[in-house]
């Protein structure tokens, strides 16, 4: 496998032992990103199909490119759009039921490591964080545009972050001297009013914010988690990687609502801490699984 277009999949085998219940048939991979989880499926289980969902263009675009990956081509079904029309999707294609359905959510080290998508704070990339270019709002729109207690409100919602109002306002002094262009601009506001402690950078919970809600991430992820038990076939599983405790508590709690569903892993699965180690997104990384009754 090319390692230019391969992103180190989180939790590898922890996903497929709990996602493969049979090795023939349809799987839904809601976020395909570099592929790291469907090309290593595709690869060892030759009978399976994968319908690959992103909507950022550049994972299909890198996908297609890769001269190396054509073998898998007559195995992936791509849809290049949110996952949360999972049910309309499926049913373009004359899908009525799948075998099983996973999630990698966030995203993927190749959006963040592209300073010109403006997910990254240690860039001069202008406030983007659109996953799906196509969608108006962007990170330098909010920051230039909203009022303060609207900032403030994103800021606490979306990110937990306790210092939300003081940033707010911070934001609101300095764009009156000139719009604030640039990922490294948001960071260094962030960093007058929180000081800057050991590893964690201090903006790190307002980048999470602004991500989350220009891409209406919570809201997606509920869409979607709603049709699965309408989508897998019985006895076939949902496994669900999440990154923060605002998705994590949406995927236990709809597991927990949803009387169709068994939750297989009562308590939640982390990485390994050699996996950790090799790879540091893993640290926070929760996956929950769940069955179709
Ligand atoms: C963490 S990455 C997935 C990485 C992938 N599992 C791998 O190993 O290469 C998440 C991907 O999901 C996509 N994504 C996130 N939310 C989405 C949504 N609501 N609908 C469709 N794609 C989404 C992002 O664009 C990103 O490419």
């Amino acid at each position: 496998m090319d390692d230019k277009f391969y992103h180190l999949p989180v939790m590898l085998h922890e996903v497929e032992r709990y996602l493969i219940t049979k090795d023939i048939g349809y799987y839904v991979d809601c976020t395909f990103g570099g592929g790291g989880h469907s090309l290593f499926l595709l690869k060892k289980y030759k009978n399976i199909k994968i319908i690959a969902f992103d909507q950022d263009t550049d994972s299909l675009t890198k996908f297609n490119e890769n001269k190396n990956l054509q073998e898998f081509k007559n195995r992936i079904i791509f849809c290049n759009d949110n996952f949360k029309n999972i049910e309309k999707n499926l049913k373009d294609l004359n899908i009525e039921k799948v075998d099983g359905l996973m999630a990698d959510l966030g995203v993927s080290s190749k959006q963040l490591d592209n300073k010109e998508r403006g997910f990254s704070f240690n860039s001069d990339a202008i406030l983007d964080m659109r996953m799906n270019r196509k969608n108006n709002l962007t990170a330098y729109d909010i920051v230039n545009s909203f009022d303060k207690d609207k900032l403030s409100e994103i800021f606490f919602k979306y990110g937990e972050e306790s210092f939300s109002k003081q940033i707010a306002e911070k934001i609101v002094e300095q764009r009156i001297k000139g719009s604030i262009k640039t990922c490294n601009q948001l960071k260094d506001i962030v960093c007058k009013v929180k000081l800057v402690k050991r590893k964690i950078n201090p903006a790190t919970k307002i980048f999470q914010a602004l991500r989350i809600y220009i891409n209406d991430e919570l809201g997606s992820l509920q869409e979607m988690l709603n049709s699965i038990s309408k989508i897998l076939n019985t006895n076939s599983r949902a496994v669900i990687l999440t990154y923060h405790s605002l998705e994590d508590r949406i995927v236990k709690q709809t597991f927990k609502q949803n009387k169709e569903l068994k939750i297989i892993n009562k308590k939640v699965i982390i990485a390994s801490d050699k996996e950790i180690k090799e790879n540091p997104r893993s640290r926070s990384a929760k996956l929950r699984v769940a069955e179709k009754l």
